[in-house]
């Protein structure tokens, strides 16, 4: 899996003129890897992904995964959204098998992969249960089970955990980095929040401000294990304090 994003950029034509959303975005994601793009509100974070997952079409630009053109929405990449997009009127497995459906897989395999991403995302009591019943951070990972049963090649998050409380949000943080090591999957997300990028990531994209534009390219060096005391260490600071003051310049700049 490789996923490249080539001189992108977006304009949008509104009542009021137009808007450059982004600019010449490049970045690329490796087979395996956790990437995260930063970057303040309204710096285009949510229209990168929505192009990445072919619901919007670029200005000009290119975006390939395998080397092919992303040309529409497709099984390969799957999507997850910072509000939960469940079916309230479906069972937390008639969810997660929801994408399957529409691929045609068989009723067996259909089964199979819904009890396994279930399992996955620590969810195989609550098969039957409806979305209501569950809480915001189980909703959440319903979401995540249902964008990885349909086997993606990459799995994209806009700001996964932003509706979530702060203890919550830690824990679905945690729960995503063991899950990604688990699975090996290819993820990119998207956040405004610098600590949460910084403890996901092996590499950052930070987004500057309208338009949106990649300032940097933040390596981030934690042991790929880490859990959430690696966030009182120096190291991690620092790494916070190198993005937070590279979102600043950029607010400025804009300002
Ligand atoms: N469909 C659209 N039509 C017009 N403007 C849009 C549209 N979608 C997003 N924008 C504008 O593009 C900019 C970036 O938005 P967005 O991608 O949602 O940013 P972020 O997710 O980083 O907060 C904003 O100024 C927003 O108003
Ligand atoms: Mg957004």
């Amino acid at each position: 899996m490789h996923l490249e994003v080539n001189h992108l950029y977006k304009q949008f034509t509104t009542r009021r003129g137009s808007l450059v959303a982004l600019k010449d975005i490049n970045l690329h994601v490796e087979q395996g890897e956790f990437v995260c793009v930063v970057g303040a509100s309204g710096s285009g974070k949510s229209t990168l992904l929505r192009l990445v997952a072919g619901l919007e079409t670029p200005t000009a630009g290119e975006i390939l995964v395998d080397g092919i053109p992303v040309t529409g929405p497709g099984s390969d990449r799957g999507m997850v959204f910072q509000r939960y997009t469940l079916y309230p009127w479906m069972t937390v497995a008639e969810n997660v098998g929801f994408g399957l459906k529409l691929q045609r897989a068989s009723k067996i395999e259909r089964r199979q992969l819904t009890s396994y991403y279930l399992e996955v995302v620590g969810l195989a009591e609550f098969a039957k249960a409806f979305p209501k019943e569950l809480s915001g951070g189980m909703k959440q990972r319903v979401a995540i089970a249902r964008a990885l049963a349909s086997q993606p090649k990459i799995l994209l998050m806009d700001e996964p955990f932003g509706a979530l409380d702060v203890q919550t949000k830690e824990a679905m943080q945690q729960f995503m980095l063991e899950l990604w090591q688990r699975t090996g999957t290819t993820i990119l997300t998207i956040t405004h929040d610098v600590s949460e990028a910084v403890f996901l990531a092996q590499r950052v994209y930070v987004l500057s401000a309208r338009p949106g534009q990649v300032r940097e390219e933040v390596f981030v060096d934690l042991p790929v294990d880490r859990n959430y005391h690696v966030k009182r260490t120096d190291r991690f600071r620092n790494y916070e304090i190198e993005i937070v003051d590279l979102l600043r310049a950029q607010t400025q700049v804009a300002a």
